[in-house]
């Protein structure tokens, strides 16, 4: 049963106040809060076993290393991959992008082509304009319509035989719209390209089976999904990860070390040179436990209860406009008032203790084709609540009478 009351209990930082008032959180979409159960596996971390892994023959190192495996395991099962190797921890999606864009410049050369879609976090976009700059490689754009989705037509029309990789994001963090990305992916592979879902978005509210997928390469941060900052994953398949380059030099990664040569480590540590985020990756696991303790699909309800709520209830706000309307849409509002600046929004609503995020979302691409300097954008979670709704209602209400 979701137990909202019981679940808020989990959030301690749910109890504070903020310039006075009861902390209304709705800043989820850029890092979501940490239950207890997270909190209490870093301190037991700190308190009982910190050592290195991988490294020591000592008891707490073997502990540790065990917790570590333990974790990337379960973050294996979550993901639903065949196999454990192929779950590289990273320092958080950026990461995961720049380790594949990087190796990628192994394979590509001048006139090979790129798709990206118009909705990427500049993190998807960023690294493979570098790789282009590096190799000679062309980048495409799929472009978005008035909604917030994907032109698919224009899609097909992009990939031919040059297409060697596309990247696209799962759920999109400044419009909320779920991609189709089975229909991306497969469309990709039937030119043999290559596919690499940014899920740093979709994580925190659905389960995605890589397999299923079948998916090339798949990226994800903890931070969004009730776990610390700096940790994250790539998942890719084998094959893939057996071809890319190791990203980083390093302790941990090889097999062995001469000044003539080296020779890398089997998978995953090819791609985990020195000291890991330890505490961050049995964190993550950590959390994976206790959203599945809740369960996504009783997340992602809940979750869709709010988003109606919410939409219903600002739409209503004279001059209001959401940008992000396609069919398929997660927890994710964004919205300007006419004549108001976002920023101006967003400080008025955190002087009545409301979090919300405002600016480009490091998303400008998107913000220019809407023709806006940014948007606020109040991103839901499954501990958060109708009357939490009413509230950041009520302070955009009073922001825009202030402003207007
Ligand atoms: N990518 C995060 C966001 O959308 C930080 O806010």
């Amino acid at each position: 049963m979701f137990d909202i009351n019981k679940i808020r209990e989990d959030f301690p930082i749910l109890k504070r106040k903020v310039n006075g008032y009861p902390l209304v959180y709705f800043d989820n979409a850029a890092t979501s809060q940490t239950p207890k159960q997270v909190i209490d596996c870093i301190v037991d971390y700190y308190s009982n076993y910190n050592a290195n892994i991988h490294r020591g023959v000592h008891s707490l190192s073997q502990e540790a290393t065990d917790k570590y495996e333990q974790a990337r395991n379960k973050i294996r099962g979550h993901f639903n991959a065949a196999r454990s190797y192929e779950i590289i921890f990273t320092s958080g999606t950026t990461h995961g992008i720049n380790l594949v864009a990087n190796g990628f410049g192994s394979f590509l050369k001048e006139g090979d082509e790129l798709i990206v879609s118009a909705m990427e976090h500049h993190s998807n976009i960023v690294p493979w304009q570098m790789l282009c700059e590096r190799t000679g490689a062309i980048l495409k754009v799929i472009p978005m319509d008035e909604n917030g989705e994907l032109i698919m037509s224009s899609y097909k029309e992009l990939l031919n035989e040059n297409t060697k990789l596309v990247f696209c994001n799962h759920i999109s963090n400044a419009l909320g719209t779920v991609n189709p990305i089975e229909e991306i992916i497969q469309l990709a592979h039937n030119v043999g390209a290559a596919v690499l879902i940014d899920g740093a978005q979709a994580c925190p509210h659905l389960k995605p089976d890589v397999q299923k997928l079948d998916v090339d390469f798949y990226v994800a941060s903890a931070h969004k999904m009730c776990g610390p900052t700096g940790v994250g994953v790539l998942y890719g398949k084998e094959e893939w990860l057996n071809k890319l380059p190791p990203y980083q030099g390093g302790g941990e990664m090889i097999a062995e070390v001469t000044f003539e040569k080296t020779t890398y480590a089997d998978l995953p540590h090819k791609f985990e040179a020195g000291t890991p985020n330890i505490c961050g990756g049995i964190a993550f696991g950590a959390a994976i436990d206790y959203l599945n303790s809740i369960g996504m699909e009783e997340i992602m309800a809940w979750e869709h209860e709010l988003l109606e709520y919410a939409t219903k209830a600002l739409e209503e706000i004279e001059g209001l406009r959401i940008y992000g309307t396609s069919k398929h849409k997660t927890s994710v509002i964004s919205f300007n008032i006419e004549g108001v600046h976002p920023y101006d929004i967003g400080t008025i609503v955190d002087k009545l203790g409301v979090a919300v995020r405002t600016g480009h979302h490091c998303a400008q691409p998107i913000m220019d084709y809407f023709k806006i300097p940014g948007t606020v954008r109040a991103s839901f979670a499954f501990y958060n609540t109708k009357e939490e709704i009413d509230v950041l209602v009520a302070a955009v209400k009073k922001a825009h009478l202030m402003l207007a």
